[in-house]
């Protein structure tokens, strides 16, 4: 197991009726911008729970934040911030408001131009504090230190990470999801299986308690997922989603391992161009990705085919192919389709997608570096 530190400062408030924990979360004298998306916290009641929460507070707000939030309109939120000195934001929302909020947080205290952030890689010191209530479990982002914002105009979705806007506390209510579409249900159970495989299916360095949780959260989220997106849901179904996202990638089953991710950049590229969903681009992507890495991967592909989809593995190559199978028949056991034809787009998009990743110097993508350029155009091409 290779060296690792692990600290993850979140506070978590898991549960029914959490959302009024926020009043004690916050410091009094903060003056909080509550920063939301659409709208969809004004229609179930979630909107009503934090102005209650807050109501001994100063605070303001901020709505709008797009899926797959923007560099324009969260600049729009920072001018807001500049203008009426707010020092703590709430974000009440999914991974896009989240993920906007922790760029505003961050460039509301960069001095320069905050682009640079996202295109540049320059760091982080500094960002006003966030606190957040989850709406939709997906991307673990209310208990981790990424952040993923697009540019409109160019055509850019980009990453970056610092500890200054990992969020103090996130509030975690199951009950929010019941007014979630079964469209992002679908997304958040393949977000987090997606987030548990880039962070287990790489090689072993032995590390048995973070290959065990990761089993875990992938059987869980194989058991839960189809119960979610049918017609009679329980509370326990959503909180175990629900927590299991959350666990899939705050930093737990990713200390001290070796990480993928060629997935997911492949991934934000289709999302920059086509504008899929982010976990749409992940079910189409992931089938193809492993049988690619096949036998890069096949010591990882062996355990995962004999203990999470429980395959006897003595005739290992046809275990692989049926783990890879079987992995792709989940998604469509969540409803989700897995081929980029499924959304109209053809063959075009292969050399598309592929200047996108050479753009951003994603030319050695993996655990490995080994998804080179090529390969991950064989990769869109086979997605097809
Ligand atoms: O905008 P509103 O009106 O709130 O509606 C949203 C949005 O249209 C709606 N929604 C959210 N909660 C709801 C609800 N509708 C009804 N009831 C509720 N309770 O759902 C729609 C999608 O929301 P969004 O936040 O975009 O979805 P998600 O949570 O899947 O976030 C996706 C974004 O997160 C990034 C993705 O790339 C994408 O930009 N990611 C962030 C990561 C991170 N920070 O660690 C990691 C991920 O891999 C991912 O890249
Ligand atoms: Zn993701």
């Amino acid at each position: 197991m290779l060296n690792f530190n692990f600290y993850n400062p979140t506070e978590i408030f898991f549960g029914e009726n959490q959302i009024a924990e926020i009043t004690k979360a916050i410091p009094k004298e903060a003056k909080v911008l509550v920063v939301y998306g659409g709208g969809s916290i004004k229609k179930n009641g979630i909107y009503e729970q934090v102005s209650e929460a807050l109501s001994e507070f100063s605070w303001g707000e901020f709505a709008g934040i797009e899926p797959n939030p923007t560099y324009q309109t969260c600049m729009q939120a920072v001018s807001t911030i500049k203008q009426e000195d707010y020092n703590y934001i709430l974000a009440v929302g999914g991974g896009s408001v989240i993920d906007g909020s922790k760029f505003i947080a961050a460039a509301a205290n960069f001095v320069g131009e905050p682009w640079d952030i996202l295109s540049a890689d320059t760091e982080v010191t500094s960002a006003l504090p966030i606190g957040v209530v989850l709406t939709l479990p997906a991307t673990g982002s209310e208990s981790n230190s990424f952040s993923v914002v697009s540019n409109s105009e160019t055509q850019d979705k980009l990453p970056f990470a610092s500890i200054h806007v990992q969020p103090k506390f996130a509030v975690l209510d199951p009950q929010v999801m019941k007014t979630l579409p079964q469209r992002q249900l679908t997304n958040g159970v393949v977000d987090a299986f997606v987030h548990t495989m880039e962070q287990y299916l790489t090689y072993s360095v032995d590390a048995k308690v973070q290959d065990r949780f990761a089993e875990g959260l992938l059987i869980t989220l194989m058991e839960e997922g189809p119960k979610l997106v049918s017609e009679e849901v329980d509370y326990k179904v959503r909180a175990n989603v629900m927590w299991s996202a959350t666990m899939a990638l705050n930093g737990l089953i990713g200390a001290g391992v070796p990480q993928d991710w060629a997935t997911h950049m492949i991934g934000h590229e289709i999302t920059a161009v086509y504008g899929l969903d982010h976990a749409q681009t992940l079910a189409i992507i992931l089938p193809r990705m492993m049988a690619e890495q096949k036998e890069a991967k096949r010591d990882k592909l062996l355990q995962y085919a004999e203990r999470v989809l429980g395959l006897d593995i003595t005739d290992e190559d046809s275990a692989m192919t049926s783990a890879i199978e079987l992995t792709e028949q989940f998604f469509h056991s969540v409803q989700m389709k897995t081929r980029l034809s499924d959304y109209g787009i053809g063959e075009e998009a292969v050399d598309k997608i592929t200047e996108q990743l050479e753009r951003h110097d994603m030319t050695a993508l993996g655990e490995q570096q080994a998804v080179t350029l090529d390969k991950s155009r064989e990769i869109i091409r086979a997605s097809l």
